[in-house]
Formats: structure tokens, sequence, C-alpha cells
């Protein structure tokens, strides 16, 4: 296909996407803001998260029984926690701004307490398939396993770390599709890229009705983050650097991201109209990561295309056989000074300011505070 083709092409796939969104979102905004999120008086905020590597904290170690090495979890923690960081993740930071602890991986067999939720999430997760193990699918099940087991424990008088209540009025968080659609542009041109995200956001959309039809209320999705920012995609060998943008990231892995995020908050939408009492507030990351990498130099971070963890220094210090848990790779002095960690996940900085982004609701559609369904 001719370049002009292409962008054609591409044009009219962006506007088969983004048209409808702009005016259901325009025609919506006071329905869906109504609702608002909501909590018995006094009660503690109760957190469920589904996602991939960048909410588990430390799902995957617990599973697989991995021995994660330093430095990851160098600049908080102090020592391994399962989490692909050297410290908190954007999951942490919201559970810090409810003033609740971070959530315990549910897979995590010692040292749990799932007082204030549970986090699902498990590191290369995707919706499809969907019933390897941990799709969303496969993570939604799980939920209901520990509601089921939960609910059987308060039927028999005894306590369980969640009542009744607490799932009702929990919010319920999914951040998972950056596996997917970064598998999809690993093999498939473009279009055909794009083509493919139907089926994905219908996983989506079934475990939110799914989670719906079983009481949950409270909803917070995240869109994906600026694939094309990440030192293991801008590392991949290219001819010529047509593909790069001016703040040097690919331009197609970020259309893709950009796109899907498109699809995804129209989803959020329409499921925010449709689901009875329920709110469904949906998160731009792709903006918020992308600002982090264009305004590197706001927030403080010298290098914003570099791994502070990986080999091969400048301009990406990637190297996919000599990855940050292997023993070949290199670490960086201050990891406030990077945005990417390893090549695919923030720092602890960049998560930072991810998080307070979040939190400020400039990102958000609609426009509600992280902390409004449960304050107490
Ligand atoms: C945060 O929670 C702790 C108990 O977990 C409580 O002692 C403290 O007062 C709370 N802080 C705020 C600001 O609500
Ligand atoms: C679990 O966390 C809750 C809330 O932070 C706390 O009140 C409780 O004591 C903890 N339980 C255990 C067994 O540590
Ligand atoms: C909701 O989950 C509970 C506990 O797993 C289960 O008993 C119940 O049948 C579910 N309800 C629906 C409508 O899925
Ligand atoms: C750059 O590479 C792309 C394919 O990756 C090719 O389509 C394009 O013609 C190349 N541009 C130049 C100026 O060589
Ligand atoms: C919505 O909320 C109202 C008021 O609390 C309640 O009566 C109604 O049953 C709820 N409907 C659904 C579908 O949750
Ligand atoms: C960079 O920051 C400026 C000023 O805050 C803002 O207008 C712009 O949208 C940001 N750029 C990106 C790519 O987010
Ligand atoms: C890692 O370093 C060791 C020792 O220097 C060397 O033998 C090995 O080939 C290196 N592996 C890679 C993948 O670079």
């Amino acid at each position: 296909m001719s370049a002009a083709g292409a962008s054609a092409l591409w044009l009219a796939l962006v506007l088969a996407v983004v048209a409808p969104v702009v005016l259901a979102l325009t025609l919506s905004l006071p329905a869906a803001s109504a609702a608002g999120f909501s909590c018995r008086p006094g009660a503690r905020p109760v957190v469920f998260n589904f996602g991939d590597s960048n909410s588990d904290t430390g799902g995957m170690a617990a599973a697989k029984g991995w021995h994660i090495t330093p430095p990851e979890g160098r600049a908080f923690f102090h020592h391994p926690t399962g989490r692909f960081c050297d410290g908190r993740l954007i999951i942490d930071f919201l559970c810090e701004s409810l003033n609740i602890s971070y959530l315990s991986p549910y897979l995590k067999a010692v040292g749990s307490n799932y007082s204030n939720g549970v986090n699902f999430a498990i590191g290369g997760s995707t919706t499809l398939p969907r019933d390897v193990l941990f799709s969303l699918h496969i993570q939604v099940q799980e939920f209901f396993f520990f509601k089921a087991r939960s609910m059987e424990l308060i039927n028999q008088g005894q306590e369980a770390p969640i009542d009744a209540q607490g799932f009702e009025n929990a919010l319920y968080i999914i951040d998972i599709g950056q596996n997917d659609v970064n598998g999809l542009l690993s093999n498939l041109p473009y279009d055909q890229v794009v083509a493919k995200f139907p089926p994905i956001l219908a996983e989506i959309k079934d475990a939110v009705q799914m989670l719906y039809a079983n009481g949950s209320r409270n909803f917070w999705i995240h869109g994906t983050g600026a694939l094309g920012c990440l030192p293991q995609k801008l590392s991949i060998p290219r001819k010529n650097d047509s593909d790069i943008d001016q703040n040097g990231c690919l331009k197609t892995y970020n259309r893709a991201a950009v796109a899907f995020n498109a699809a995804l908050g129209s989803l959020c939408n329409d499921l925010n109209l449709q689901l009875k009492n329920a709110t469904v507030v949906y998160t731009d990351l792709f903006a918020i990561k992308y600002d982090l990498v264009a305004n590197h130099t706001k927030y403080g971070f010298d290098s914003p295309l570099m791994t502070c963890c990986g080999y091969g220094g400048p301009p990406y210090n990637y190297d996919i056989t000599r990855s940050c848990q292997s023993p070949n790779a290199t670490v960086c002095t201050d990891g406030s000074k990077f945005v990417s960690w390893d090549g695919v996940h923030l720092t602890e900085a960049a998560n930072a300011v991810a998080a307070a982004a979040i939190l400020s609701s400039a990102y958000s559609i609609p426009k509600l505070k992280f902390d409004q369904f449960c304050k107490v």
C-alpha cells in the first residue's frame, strides 16, 4: 500500500473511532456525572484491582514462585516486592491517597491482608485469550471465588476481610490492554491491529457487566500508556527515523494506543449510560504518560527514553537479552531522573507524577475525584 493510501486509511479509522466518541461524550456528560460514587458512612474504602504488570504488586512473583532480585524495589521498599519498579506503582499511590494499605496480591499466601481489598493484577496479563492464566476473565473469576468464600464465612457466623457492604461499595479498577495492543503491533500492520480491538474491548465490557450483575457499582478504568515511548519498543532496529515523532517516540505504536483508548473511552461512556446506579470513570493514561516524556524537564526527568536499569547505554539503554532482571544489566545512580525503570515499566518517580495526574481528575471522564466513591 502507498504511503498516501496508508495515511488515508489511518485517517478513516481514526475518524471512525473518534467521531462517535466525541458525539457520545458531548451528549451524555450530565447523565454520567449525576450518579457519582457513594459509600456507607464510616466505612473503610475497599479497592479491587484487575490488570497487568503496571499494577501488579507481587502477584506474578507469588504465582510463579519467582525470585525477584535487587535493584527492584530499591527506592522505596528497599527490597524486591514483586513489583516491576524501583518503588511504588501508580496503584500504590492511589491507595495512599485513600489512606489505606497497599493492596495484597490475591495469590500471595503469606503476609497478605485483604481488609482494604485485593489485587488480582498479574504481570503479562492480557484480555485475550479469555481462558488462560491470568487473563482479565480469570481475574474476575478469582474475584467471584474470593467473594463467595467471604460470604460463606460470614453466613457461618465467622469473620471475613470484606463484608457484603464492602463488596457493594468498593471501587473496581481495571488497567489492562497494554499487552494485548503490544502483542498485536508486534505481529501485524497497523490497520489490522486496529481491526482487532473490538474483541479486546468486549472482554473489558464483559468484566464490568459481570461485576455489575454481581452488585459492583463503582468502576475506574485506565486506558493504555504511550507504548511508542517505551525503550523496549524504541530499541527494535529500524531502517530510518520516519516513524519517530518530535519527542523521539514511535508514531505507529502511539497511534494504536490512542485509537485503543478512544474506543475504550467510548465503551466506558456507553456503560455509564447503560448500567443503572453505576459510575464508570475512564482515565486517559496515554495523555498522562506521553506528557511525562514530552514535558520531562518540567518534572525533573533528564532521560525520558532511556532506562535506569538495562544495558547498552544511550540512547535507550535497553537490550532484551540483558534486561533489568538479568545479571548483566547496569543500573543508574538516581532513578528519580528517569521515566523508564526497565524499558517497559515506569520508575517510582514517574509513577508518582502519573498518579498525581490521575488524582487531579483532569484526565478523567467524567471528571470525578478518585476518592469520591468512599468519603469516610
Ligand atoms: C489514616 O488511617 C489511619 C489508620 O489506618 C488513621 O490512624 C489516620 O488518622 C488516618 N489518616 C487520615 C488523614 O485519615
Ligand atoms: C489488616 O489491615 C487492617 C487495616 O489496615 C488492620 O486494621 C488489621 O489489623 C490488619 N490485620 C492484620 C492481621 O494485620
Ligand atoms: C455474585 O457472587 C456471589 C458470590 O460469588 C454468588 O453467590 C452470586 O450468585 C453472584 N450473583 C450473580 C448475579 O452473579
Ligand atoms: C523509511 O523506512 C520506511 C519503512 O520502514 C520506508 O517506507 C520509507 O520509505 C523509508 N524512508 C526513507 C526516507 O528512506
Ligand atoms: C438504584 O438505586 C435505587 C435507590 O437506591 C434503588 O431503589 C434501585 O433498586 C437501584 N437499581 C439498581 C438496578 O441497582
Ligand atoms: C506539556 O505541557 C504543556 C503545559 O502544561 C501542555 O499544554 C502540553 O499539553 C503538554 N504536552 C503534552 C504532550 O502533554
Ligand atoms: C553476562 O556476563 C557474563 C560474565 O561477564 C558473560 O559470561 C555472559 O556472556 C553475559 N551474558 C550476556 C547475555 O551478555
